[in-house]
């Protein structure tokens, strides 16, 4: 059983490192999961714990342990139906010009979310366009996968029309590996979402979907803010089935304007407005910059 001392250990060192909250009575979890990394060096959990501090790598594999990476192909199914009918077909009368579009799976975990996405622009781009996908997430664990884009038969079962398998997966002994002109596709970077986006670039569409669910409301509320520069002006973000911006301040969900497309909420930057009249942004949150819309409005 893990003391009390130690669970809460554990969590500050999870808050500190990921801002996800672990609340008590997730004890059970830090237990199963830190139990092997602990057998592994010889230690008893409690010990084990005690020394993180001094070590880094160590830290790291925790973190990997402890992320919740539950994931599936298409998760959702009417997200991807949103954007196959919807904002690629806008975006392609947009983009006329440049012929390239931007995407970012922003917790993408194992990396399906990112290769889903890679699958329908492969379809649905036409000749002479080009795209780039950047996968992030703060598990280095996950982060390898997403770069050797290789899975089990149970995961390919996890939502993969067999359509997409034969077509974009070679049998690799007992898994299946993605398509390598897919893979060119997608760029891998390891980024915090509780700290600055440095150096991203702008996207057309972001999928920051069943992430937010693991902050607390401060958190959520700095991610959303930090995340208006990164959607170009015509671009869109899509949240998870059970994530909003509606609970958040009223200035912030006003800045992400939400548009329906069939069942799926989207969210678009709000028009630029003047900063005259608004009120000062909470503290420890980013202030409106020249790049994101004025934070102002209280009415999208
Ligand atoms: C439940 S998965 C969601 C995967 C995918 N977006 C989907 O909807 O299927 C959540 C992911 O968020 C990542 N994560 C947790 N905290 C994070 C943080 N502070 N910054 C970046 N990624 C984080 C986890 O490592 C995990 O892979």
């Amino acid at each position: 059983m893990t003391t009390s001392t130690t669970f809460a250990s554990v969590s500050a060192l999870v808050r500190r490192e990921t801002s996800m909250v672990y609340d008590e009575g997730k004890e059970y979890l830090v237990e199963a999961r830190l139990n092997p990394l602990a057998a592994a060096r010889g230690l008893g959990l409690e010990e084990y714990v005690a020394r993180l501090a001094l070590d880094a790598e160590e830290r790291r594999k925790v973190i990997d342990a402890l992320t919740i990476n539950e994931t599936s192909w298409f998760r959702d199914h009417t997200p991807y139906q949103a954007f196959t009918e919807a904002m690629v077909p806008a975006l392609l009368e947009r983009r006329a010009a440049a012929r390239r579009l931007r995407i970012w799976s922003a917790a993408c975990s194992s990396g399906q979310e990112a290769y889903s996405i890679a699958m329908l622009l492969d379809q649905h781009l036409p000749a002479g366009w080009s795209y780039e996908i950047v996968a992030t997430d703060i598990s280095t664990a996950m982060l390898d996968r997403v770069r050797a884009g290789r899975y089990s038969q149970v995961e390919v079962n996890r939502g993969l029309p067999a359509t997409s398998l034969v077509r974009y997966f070679t049998r690799e002994g007992r898994d299946w590996e993605i398509a390598e002109r897919l893979r060119q596709r997608v760029t891998v970077k390891h980024l915090n979402l509780a700290a600055p986006y440095a150096g991203l670039g702008t996207f057309d569409v972001v999928w920051l979907r069943n992430v937010l669910i693991y902050f607390d409301a401060t958190t959520k509320a700095d991610i959303l803010r930090r995340m208006l520069p990164m959607v170009a002006d015509d671009g869109y973000l899509l949240l998870g089935s059970s994530e909003t911006t509606l609970d958040m301040p009223a200035d912030l969900a006003a800045a992400w304007q939400r548009e329906q497309i069939g069942r799926v909420p989207t969210y678009r930057r709000a028009p630029v407005r003047t900063f005259l009249s608004g009120p000062t942004p909470p503290t420890g949150t980013t202030s409106p910059s020249l790049t994101s819309p004025s934070l102002t409005s209280t009415g999208a």
